[in-house]
C-alpha cells in the first residue's frame, strides 16, 4: 500500500530522552555510468533512545540505503552520523563491525534464518558466537521464544514454520543480545495483513519491555501509524513536517 501523508505536523516525542543517533546533512551518491547518482540529498534527523520509528517512501527513494548507512554497513558521501555524540565516519572497519555485532539487530523481509538450525538454535547460537555462556544463551533464547509465543515451535526448522512464525524467530534473534538499535527493512513485506499486525505486536512488545530503539522501513500505513514517529523520505530528504502525528505514545 502506498503511503499518503497527512499534513499534520508532529514534534519529535520524548525530547527529554537521550539522543542516540544524530544525522546531520547526510548525502549518499552512487556512481552510475561514471556519473554520481545522488540518492540522499541532505537528510537530518535525531533519534532518541527507546523510540519506534517508521521510515517510508516510494520504491527507490533510498530507505534501505539510509538504513545501511545508519547501521554502518555502507559509507556516506557527505555529512555526519553521530552515535551518542561520536562521529562514526572516521571509524575503521573493525569499529564499525563491533558496532554492528554488539549494538545493532537486523530484521529483513525474507527472515534470513539459518535453514539447518532449529528456531531455538537460530536465537541461541549467535549469542554463543558473541561469547555468551552457553547456559545464559539458552535461557535468553527460551525467554524470548516464550515472550513471542513460539516456545512450542523451538525445535522446528525454518521450513516447518509459517512466515509469521519465522519472522518472530528472526525478531527474537535480533533482540537477543540486547542491542541498542533494531533496523527492520520491510519486515512485514511477505506477510498477510493480520500476520503483519501480529509481527508488529512482537516488535513493539520487545521494544517496550527492553527499551530498544526500533527503525522500521514499511510501505504499509497501518504499520507506520502504530509507531511513535513517522519519517517520510522524499526527493532524498526527510520531511518530518508532513509526517503523521504520533499515534502511539
Ligand atoms: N550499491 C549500489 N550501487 C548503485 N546504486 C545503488 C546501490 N544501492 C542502491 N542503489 C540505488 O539507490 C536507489 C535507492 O535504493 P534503495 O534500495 O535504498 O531504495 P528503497 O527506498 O529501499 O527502495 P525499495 O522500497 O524498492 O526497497 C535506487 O535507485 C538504487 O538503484
Ligand atoms: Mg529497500
Amino acid at each position: 500500500m502506498q503511503i499518503t501523508d497527512s499534513s499534520v505536523s508532529s514534534e519529535p516525542i520524548s525530547t527529554t530522552k537521550e539522543v542516540l543517533l544524530e544525522v546531520i546533512d547526510l548525502h549518499k551518491s552512487y556512481l552510475s555510468g561514471g556519473r554520481p547518482l545522488e540518492i540522499l540529498k541532505g537528510v537530518s534527523l535525531s533519534i532518541h533512545r527507546g523510540e519506534s520509528i517508521a521510515l517510508t517512501g516510494s520504491s527507490g527513494s533510498g530507505k534501505s540505503t539510509l538504513l545501511s548507512l545508519l547501521a554502518g554497513l555502507d559509507r556516506l558521501t557527505k555529512g555526519q552520523i553521530r552515535l551518542r555524540g561520536q562521529a562514526t565516519q572516521d571509524w575503521d572497519e573493525d569499529q564499525l563491525a563491533r558496532w554492528r555485532r554488539e549494538e545493532v539487530g537486523f530484521v529483513f523481509q525474507d527472515f534470513r534464518l539459518i535453514k539447518s538450525f532449529t528456531a531455538f538454535e537460530n536465537v541461541s547460537l549467535p549469542l554463543e558466537i558473541l561469547g555468551w555462556d552457553g547456559q545464559k544463551a539458552r535461557e535468553r533464547a527460551e525467554q524470548l521464544l516464550e515472550q513471542l509465543k513460539i516456545r512450542e515451535r523451538a525445535e522446528h526448522f525454518p521450513h516447518q514454520l509459517s512466515g509469521g512464525e519465522q519472522q518472530r524467530v528472526a525478531i527474537a534473534r535480533a533482540y537477543a543480545h540486547r542491542p541498542l538499535l533494531i533496523f527492520a527493512d520491510e519486515p512485514t513485506g511477505n506477510l498477510d495483513p493480520e500476520t503483519s499486525q501480529q509481527v508488529l505486536d512482537s516488535f513493539l512488545q520487545l521494544n517496550d519491555e527492553e527499551g530498544t530503539t526500533l527503525i522500521m522501513v514499511t510501505h504499509d500505513m497501518s504499520i507506520a501509524q502504530r509507531m511513535q514517529r513517522h519519517l517520510p523520505l522524499r526527493a532524498g530528504r526527510i520531511d518530518e513536517t508532513s509526517s503523521s502525528p504520533s499515534l502511539r505514545v
